[in-house]
């Protein structure tokens, strides 16, 4: 695999008279793993609702494994997008939910073979056959990730898929998230929590009110800030975000 898997010119998006976000421009390599860092309100999620084509731009162009994100299909068929709240069903299993998808999505019977194997990735296998509202946080989004890897996806969007997890489930996500990299997919992520994006992510792109204040590699970054002292990722964001609008990472996710 090469190329980009994800290229966007000029993105801009505006909702009334707020810039929500404003000439987005990256080159994201296939296979990689992109962190998108920012505050609340930066414009994290209304980008990747762009690119997985659930909203439209209100100017610029974008490309997802080299179709336009117009192309809605295409684009559709090679991409999983874990939004930042997944629905679940309560009263579905998590086998249930997993084959609702697969003939929402019209999956053909050799990938539906993908589903067992996925549950007990997910350590789901014991509570598969229970309703789903009578699961964790944890296991709730453990299942939704499921979902969004079921069809195979070439790009995955996850929008802070480590929010709120305990630091087991948290791990196994991590975990995850890694092996899909490993597995040549790109992964674009979303978070606010800072040892995610210096583990995982190979590009570390910071967002401020609607636009990118700051791109490189999470050791580059770092060195660019150094200017002779031990910088850390965070120094680097608070310096390029509002330090007003910051929250400091949940104490689940700092661990490990
Ligand atoms: N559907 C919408 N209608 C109006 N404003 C929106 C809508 N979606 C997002 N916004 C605004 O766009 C900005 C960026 O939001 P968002 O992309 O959700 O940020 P983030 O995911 O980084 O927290 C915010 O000011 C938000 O209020
Ligand atoms: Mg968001």
């Amino acid at each position: 695999m090469s190329g980009l898997a994800i290229e966007t010119a000029s993105l801009s998006k505006t909702y009334g008279g707020t810039t929500a976000l404003a000439d987005l421009s990256l080159s994201i390599p296939t296979g990689s793993v992109y962190g998108f860092l920012g505050p609340n309100g930066a414009g994290k999620t209304t980008t990747m609702r762009l690119l997985t084509t659930l909203s439209k731009p209100t100017s610029g162009e974008a490309w997802v494994m080299g179709d336009p994100i117009t192309d809605r299909n295409a684009v559709v068929s090679r991409v999983g997008y874990l939004p930042e709240t997944p629905p679940v069903y309560d009263e579905l299993t998590a086998r249930e939910q997993l084959a609702y998808l697969a003939d929402l999505r019209g999956l053909p019977a050799g990938e539906r073979e993908r589903i067992e194997p996925l549950l007990e990735r997910f350590a789901l296998t014991d509570a598969a056959d229970d309703a789903i509202r009578t699961y964790s946080k944890g296991m709730r989004q453990k299942t939704a990730l499921a979902g969004t890897v079921l069809q195979d996806p070439d790009v995955v969007f996850l929008d802070e898929p480590t929010s709120g997890l305990d630091p087991r489930a948290a791990r196994t996500v991590r975990d995850l998230i890694a092996d899909l990299a490993a597995e040549g997919r790109t992964v674009f992520l979303s978070t606010h929590i800072l040892p995610v994006v210096e583990e995982l992510a190979d590009t570390v792109g910071m967002m401020n009110e609607g636009r990118l204040v700051a791109e490189g590699a999470p050791e580059e970054l770092k060195r660019r800030a150094a200017a002779g002292t031990e910088r850390t990722l965070e120094d680097v964001f608070l310096d390029v975000t509002d330090e007003s609008a910051w929250e400091p990472p949940a104490v689940a996710d700092t661990g490990e």
